[in-house]
């Protein structure tokens, strides 16, 4: 989990604008949730829904995608895909935003997105909810509020400087008007999180209220870090048990899996537009680490149809209780059962028991499938095997478009550069020396999804 800020407040209390600015000097993401109910609201507008009726607004949300693309600090909503970004600032959007989002649908549906974001990045998130609801546990939370007048007279300025002619009066009676609704309404209602710090902006500058969040940021930051040095602290080292690479396969099973592979690499190449990159970075031995990024099932198959040697991968223990056909089949592709929760050690011997006997082990350090094919943080466990192990690892990027493989889709796979643990000075298993070699293996893997 990344460091979490929220930033909630009534609406016009500049929440936007000192989110955007302290998420650049802090170097978090700035995620405004409020633009993904305005996209909500805009598409209701644009497809003729009644607004006012709740089960239609429900309605419209079949099948609807609403996500955040971020590019050089600057945000973006789409709406199927659709960049709207620039036609949810209209005060018809604004006022049809406050109405929708007291729809319990509405919010459920933006939910899941907003706490994953928050878990993959260090974000700073604004809202209405996000300090109460959304990220409870945000390691920091405030409340930014200034007087409605002061509010209302940003925003006439910002408004007049657009050419708008709305006078300021209207601009105070919607500002009242969405205050009271965002803070009556049943669910998720604008509130103070009982440990939010309250900001009042009227009488601030906006880089005075910036300095004052990332004071607290600073400050969450060196309380994390203390934890987790703690946390490590206590953790003892796990010795190194650096790998022969004398071991062969048993040259029946070789000769087994190499014809599978070929029969299953014709099928592939039939049924997906399948390319490779960078294979010359696939070693021909085995008791090599290749570290992927996790978007299908097919994932260890694509990585193994050009891997000579037998690769195992870590499986679920659930997908062993399947049916008897499935369970030989990822057996035979090489999959061993974790039992999630049993701590490191046994994963960890089982994964040096594979390398040990020749085969090539395949790790998603994400642990889970990326829906939107983002490469997610990662865990420490790769770098752990690879560190106790002392192999190197062959980062692994699969891209495809969209979320689900059909046929015919394009799948390219990018074998990247070896990463050996020696050369980045990883001798011991402290947490510096996983921490770093992690970062080596994830940003590997970013670079070669595009
Ligand atoms: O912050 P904003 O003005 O762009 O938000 C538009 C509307 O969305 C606002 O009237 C309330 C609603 N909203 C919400 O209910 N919960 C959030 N976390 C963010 C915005």
């Amino acid at each position: 989990m990344g460091i979490n800020i929220a930033l909630d407040g009534p609406s016009g209390a500049g929440k936007s604008t000192i989110a955007r600015l302290a998420a650049k000097k802090l170097g978090y993401l700035y995620v405004d949730t409020g633009a993904m109910y305005r996209a909500i609201a805009y598409h209701m507008l644009s497809i003729g829904t009644d607004i006012s009726d709740e089960a239609e607004v429900s309605k419209g949300l079949e099948g609807l995608k609403v996500s955040l693309k971020h590019s050089d600090g600057v945000q973006s909503v789409l709406v199927n895909d659709e960049d709207v970004s620039d036609k949810i600032r209209t005060n018809e959007v604004s006022m049809a935003a406050s109405c929708v989002s007291k729809y319990s649908d509405v919010r459920a549906f933006l939910l899941d997105t907003q706490r994953t974001l928050a878990k993959e990045n260090n974000v700073i998130m604004d809202g209405r909810d996000i300090g109460t609801v959304v990220l409870p546990d945000a390691n920091v939370k405030i409340f930014l509020t200034a007087s409605a007048q002061e509010r209302a007279n940003r925003r006439f300025k910002e408004l007049q400087e657009k050419g708008d002619t709305h006078t300021y009066e209207e601009i105070l009676a919607d500002i009242n008007e969405r205050d009271y609704n965002d803070s009556h309404r049943e669910i998720a209602p604008l509130k103070q999180a009982e440990d939010a710090t309250l900001i009042d902006s009227t009488s601030l500058s906006v880089d005075e209220v910036v300095d004052k969040i990332t004071e607290l940021a600073a400050k969450a930051d060196t309380k994390e870090v203390k934890k987790n040095e703690h946390k490590h602290h206590h953790r003892e080292l796990i010795p190194l048990r650096p790998i022969t690479k004398t071991h062969r396969i048993n040259p029946i099973r070789q000769l087994l899996y190499t014809i599978v592979r070929v029969i299953v690499r014709f099928i592939f190449k039939c049924w997906y537009d399948l390319s490779y990159e960078g294979l010359e970075n696939v070693p021909r031995d085995g008791g090599n680490i290749f570290a992927s990024n996790h978007r299908s099932y097919g994932d260890p198959v694509f990585i193994a149809l050009m891997t000579r040697v037998p690769i195992s991968y870590m499986a679920k223990e659930e997908l062993f209780k399947q049916n008897i056909f499935f369970t030989w089949l990822i057996r035979f592709w090489g999959a061993f059962p974790v039992v999630r929760g049993t701590g490191d050690t046994a994963v960890i011997d089982t994964s040096i028991e594979k390398l040990e006997m020749g085969r090539n082990l395949v790790i998603f350090p994400e642990g889970t499938r990326s829906r939107d094919g983002k490469v997610g943080k990662g865990k420490t466990g790769v770098a752990l095997v690879a560190a106790v192990a002392q192999t190197k690892v062959i980062p692994v990027g699969i891209n495809f478009d969209g979320n689900k493989l059909h046929r015919g889709t394009k799948v390219v796979v990018r074998y990247g550069k070896p990463i050996y643990p020696s050369e980045l000075g990883v001798d011991d298993t402290s947490s510096q020396n996983l921490k770093k070699l992690k970062k080596e293996i994830m940003n590997s893997i970013t670079d070669l999804v595009h």
